[in-house]
């Protein structure tokens, strides 16, 4: 079998279960790929750290753009917006496809990342960048193509999801919910992108970019955190029978301007028999409303390294077995230039 040389960006929470799973599944990924892939280099920052037996000592490099230039396929899951923006640029330049896990950099300047793609005959794939596990970003960006998406309105924050809950369910404070929620890997590097409702806006505005064919950026999304919502305040809700879950919601909105989309992020009071109110943990659950399709619902782990490794792994296998084939994946439909709904009218 022909050999596809990978470079893995980050050996944290995600990168070493990707590297787990590369390990235990490369016979069974040879052939489902038709090339084996060989880990050839991990960037970090502490090359002295013992990370287990699946993350090889002698792989670890703090040079990761010397990494990037030996590569076919690139794994991003370092995280933030610098050096992995420059770093990514760099890989797709030197020919090697990318699947990355990182929202805030797509959310950010992904029409930067989708142009080198399309400059350079390459793949991009980010299905973990968007509720973990769950199958969301191909089911919008490709099942759904041929439909009208009116709508995508879930829960897409595993951090807020599971501070909620243990606030709700067992009483605990909002500071040791947090803390439990980076203890199991849920929770970004800084969490106050979970807890400001930042991570769950990057994501509504991806999905709002694929949903609609357009072009929703990070500061296009409004955006409310959980940080004022307090112990009281979810007693009270129990008290009327609700449960307060951070939504993120995408829609098309028809008003006298015509066709605008809407992207916001808020607490909001699911009434208590609503499948989101039952949603625990790091799990999400996201609704999806097309034209022909009717209404679709995707429910399942959030976050967490295992999950978000196997959504990783899935976008391997594709953007490997493209390069196999000498084909190229999925390309960025951008045709409609909806206009936003302006922050303030929402
Ligand atoms: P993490 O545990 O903080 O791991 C980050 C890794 O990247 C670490 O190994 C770190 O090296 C390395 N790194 C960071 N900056 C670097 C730099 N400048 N040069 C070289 N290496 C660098 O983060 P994570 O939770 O795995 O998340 C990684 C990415 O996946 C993020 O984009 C995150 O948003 C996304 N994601 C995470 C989850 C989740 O549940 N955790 C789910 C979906 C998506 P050191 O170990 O040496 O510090
Ligand atoms: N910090 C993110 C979350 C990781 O809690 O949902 C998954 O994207």
């Amino acid at each position: 079998l022909p050999v596809l040389r990978v470079a893995v960006l980050g050996a944290g929470t995600v990168g070493t279960e990707v590297l787990r799973l590369i390990s235990q599944q490369g016979e069974d990924l040879a052939h489902r790929i038709g090339a084996r892939l060989d880990v050839v280099g991990v960037a970090v920052r502490d090359t002295t750290r013992d990370r287990g037996e699946h993350v090889p000592a002698a792989l670890l490099t703090t040079d990761p753009s010397a990494l990037v230039r030996e590569a076919d396929l690139v794994i991003e899951v370092m995280g933030g917006i610098e050096p992995a923006r420059s770093l990514l640029l760099e890989a797709m330049s030197h020919g090697a496809s990318v699947v990355t896990a990182n929202k805030a950099l797509l959310a950010q300047d992904g029409s930067s990342l989708y142009e080198a793609a399309d400059t350079h005959g390459v793949d991009l794939y980010f299905e973990a960048a968007v509720a973990g596990a769950i199958p969301l970003v191909r089911p919008v960006r490709e099942s759904l193509a041929g439909d009208r998406i009116q709508r995508v309105l879930g829960i897409v924050n595993g951090t807020t999801n599971y501070i909620l809950d243990a606030m709700t369910r067992s009483g605990a404070s909002f500071e040791e919910a947090l803390a439990t929620a980076q203890e199991l890997g849920y929770a970004e590097a800084d969490p106050t992108a979970d807890v400001q409702g930042h991570d769950a806006a990057a994501k509504a505005s991806i999905l709002a970019s694929l949903a609609f064919h357009s072009r929703v950026r990070l500061s296009d999304v409004h955006c409310e955190g959980i940080t004022d919502v307090s112990a009281q305040d979810i007693a009270a809700s129990a008290r009327m029978g609700r449960t307060i879950k951070l939504l993120s919601i995408v829609e098309r909105v028809q008003d006298e301007s015509g066709e605008r989309i809407s992207a916001r992020v808020y607490p909001a009071l699911i009434p208590d028999g609503h499948p989101l109110a039952s949603v625990s943990e790091a799990y999400n659950a996201v609704f999806i409303e097309a034209d022909a399709a009717g209404s679709l619902m995707f429910y399942g782990q959030g976050a967490g390294g295992a999950p978000t490794a196997s959504a990783i792994l899935g976008d391997v296998v594709s953007a490997a077995s493209q390069r196999v084939r000498g084909g190229v994946g999925p390309r960025e439909s951008r045709y409609a230039e909806l206009d936003l709904i302006p922050l303030d009218d929402l």
